[in-house]
């Protein structure tokens, strides 16, 4: 059971709600414009608040569901993490489109809060207080990425295979921000926009 649902997990993952929803709204492909990502920020950029709305929390669920069908099996934290983590991989190198992904935050939400629902508010919050201060998605997603394994060490009573797997995705969420990180150091890179203009 735990390998077939590591593999609809994976199958879950690769669906973008990002390409879907703007497809479905008329909005420009969020591959060819702003950042190029397929991910809420950007589509946020171009598409607005309601389509960026839908993306993230499509792509939070394809995280979410998989690891609560795995609690419904009753299945423990160490194999919960993996399917979280093929839904995750799913998001970042799809099989549905060239394996040419987004950057992983919000399936990354969706399956921390799964996992460990005090890990994934702390996240969350963490990411909602950063972004409210600095005004910029990726530096406040990377803070929180980067404190992500603390988190889930302390409030997983040290389960360390747990914490391995959220280090893994930690880490290929930094890979996923090189483009960001190289900005951020240069001072370039984007505050959160919407195409309605207004505060976000
Ligand atoms: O989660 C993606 C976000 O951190 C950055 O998105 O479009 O600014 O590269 P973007």
């Amino acid at each position: 059971m735990p390998y077939l649902l590591i593999i609809l997990a994976y199958l879950l993952g690769s669906i973008s709600a990002a390409i879907i929803t703007c497809k479905l709204m008329g909005l420009p492909d969020p591959r060819t414009v702003g950042s190029n990502n397929p991910g809420a920020t950007n589509v946020l950029r171009h598409g607005g608040k309601k389509a960026a709305a839908i993306t993230l929390l499509g792509d939070g669920l394809k995280g979410l569901i998989p690891v609560l069908v795995g609690h419904a099996f009753g299945l423990e934290a160490n194999w919960l993490i993996l399917i979280g983590i093929a839904a995750f991989l799913g998001h970042l190198y799809p099989v549905f489109y060239g394996f040419k992904g987004g950057k992983g935050v919000a399936t990354a939400i969706g399956v921390f809060l799964g996992v460990n629902l005090w890990g994934g508010l702390a996240f969350v919050a963490t990411w909602l207080v950063m972004a409210k201060g600095f005004k910029i998605s990726s530096l406040a997603a990377l803070i929180a990425t980067a404190l992500s394994p603390v988190y889930f060490w302390v409030l997983s009573d040290g389960n360390g295979w747990l914490t391995l797997g959220v280090l893994f995705m930690a880490l290929m969420v930094f890979w996923r921000h090189e483009s960001n990180i190289r900005n951020l150091l240069s001072g370039k890179e984007d505050k959160i926009q919407s195409k309605e203009g207004a505060d976000v």
